[in-house]
């Protein structure tokens, strides 16, 4: 996931650069220790709906709430700009992360396996 992130930044393909996206580092001790893209999802053809990306948190760090604060800090984000926060993942870990966070499983779509409504502030 890093390396591909790495890759595409540097060839330009992906900068989370556009309209509404933006990419969230985590720090501690002047240390990355999570990152967190959101872009406006590819798959969709409304363009009111963002994409969860590149979420990672390094290894020893996991289960201190730098995961929920990544994606609530990419949720407030999303608010005037995306109606809706889409995401593929295949691991029970991570499914079991972002239903702890209130988001929904989509059962039968190849390019989501989970999603969130962004309610009106
Ligand atoms: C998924 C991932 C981002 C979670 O990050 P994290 O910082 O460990 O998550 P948090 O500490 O914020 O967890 C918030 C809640 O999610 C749930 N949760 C997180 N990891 C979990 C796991 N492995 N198993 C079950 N529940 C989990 C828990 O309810 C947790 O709250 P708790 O610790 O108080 O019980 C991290 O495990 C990771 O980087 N995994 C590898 C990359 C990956 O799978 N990315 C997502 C693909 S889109």
């Amino acid at each position: 996931m890093l390396d591909r992130l790495q890759q595409e930044w540097k060839e330009g393909t992906n900068r989370f650069d556009q309209a509404g996206e933006i990419l969230l580092l985590a720090m501690q001790n002047q240390q990355v220790v999570g990152v967190c893209g959101l872009n406006r999802d590819p798959y969709s053809n409304s363009d009111r709906v963002g994409r969860v990306r590149r979420l990672y948190v390094s290894a020893d760090s996991r289960r201190t709430g730098i995961g929920r604060l990544l994606v609530d800090a990419i949720q407030l984000r999303c608010h005037g700009v995306f109606d809706e926060l889409r995401l593929r993942t295949d691991t029970p870990a991570a499914d079991a992360f972002y239903r702890a966070l209130g988001f929904r499983r989509v059962e039968g779509d190849p390019d989501c396996t989970h999603l969130r409504e962004i309610a009106d502030r």
